[in-house]
């Protein structure tokens, strides 16, 4: 099984547009589940946009971490989905890394009954900081997937979350492979983050599009066929 944590320090870069296409296209392979660790929960809004919100407070992320609840009794299916399940986040998530500071012991058994479920793959949405949720993630994974775009601060940026990895694969024994990939750019900016050599990219990248941005926005799939389905698709082939 793949977990995957789609994690990257800059706000806005895409991670969450990522984690929901990726996990859209790992299904055709089979189960995937959706985690959601950002407390501005769009992934959650984008897979359980009409679930009664009461309904994902009582079973969340939030439960899984602090251990009121079982993990496996915090997944809820997917609208509309049928091989896709999600663990939600909720606003309440931002009060985590404060509530669990002095209990380390949290992260490693979050990323243990994790890995003890049974899936194709594990997608992971994170947010832009370095924060107990995103070690939760990084611990869980065996792949950290960084979208990247074309800006100023882009490469130190990655610098940091490459040293967050590494200080994950010393703490416990096992690396994850860390992978860029050219995210909201356009063909001549893939050129030149490619060639700027700070990561090993993804041989897969995904443009700047409208109808990406629409799909995402709107709770909708991408349409099959268009670019932005072929190119998650041949992203879901060289990660799976
Ligand atoms: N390939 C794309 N082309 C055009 N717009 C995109 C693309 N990917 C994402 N977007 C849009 O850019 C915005 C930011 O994307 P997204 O929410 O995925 O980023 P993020 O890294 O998760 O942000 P945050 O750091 O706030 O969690 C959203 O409005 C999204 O619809
Ligand atoms: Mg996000």
């Amino acid at each position: 099984m793949k977990v995957i944590s789609v994690a990257s320090l800059k706000g806005g870069s895409g991670k969450t547009s990522v984690s929901i296409f990726l996990a859209q296209l790992f299904a055709r392979k089979g189960p995937v589940l959706a985690v959601d660790l950002d407390h501005n929960n769009n992934l959650t809004d984008y897979f359980l946009r009409r679930t009664d919100t009461g309904k994902i407070e009582g079973a969340s992320i939030y439960q899984a971490l602090t251990g009121t609840r079982k993990l496996s009794d915090c997944i809820h299916a997917a609208e509309e989905h049928e091989k896709i399940a999600v663990l939600p986040a909720t606003p309440h998530l931002a009060r985590i890394g404060l509530e669990l500071a002095r209990d380390p012991g949290a992260i490693l058994r979050f990323a243990k009954s994790l890995r003890k479920l049974d899936f194709v793959a594990i997608v992971i949405d994170t947010p832009p900081s370095l924060s107990f949720e995103l070690s939760c993630a990084l611990y869980s994974s065996n792949i950290v997937l960084s979208p990247v775009s074309f800006s100023r601060w882009t490469v130190q940026g990655f610098a940091l979350l490459r040293d967050e990895t590494q200080a994950v694969a010393r703490a416990t024994g096992r690396s994850a492979v860390l992978r860029a990939l050219p995210a909201q750019v356009n063909a001549a900016q893939e050129e030149k983050l490619r060639g700027a050599e700070f990561a090993d990219f993804t041989e897969a990248a995904i443009h700047r599009s409208a109808a990406i941005k629409a799909a995402c926005d709107s709770g909708r799939p991408l349409k099959a066929g268009s670019r932005g389905h072929r190119q998650f698709a041949a992203l879901a082939e060289e990660l799976l």
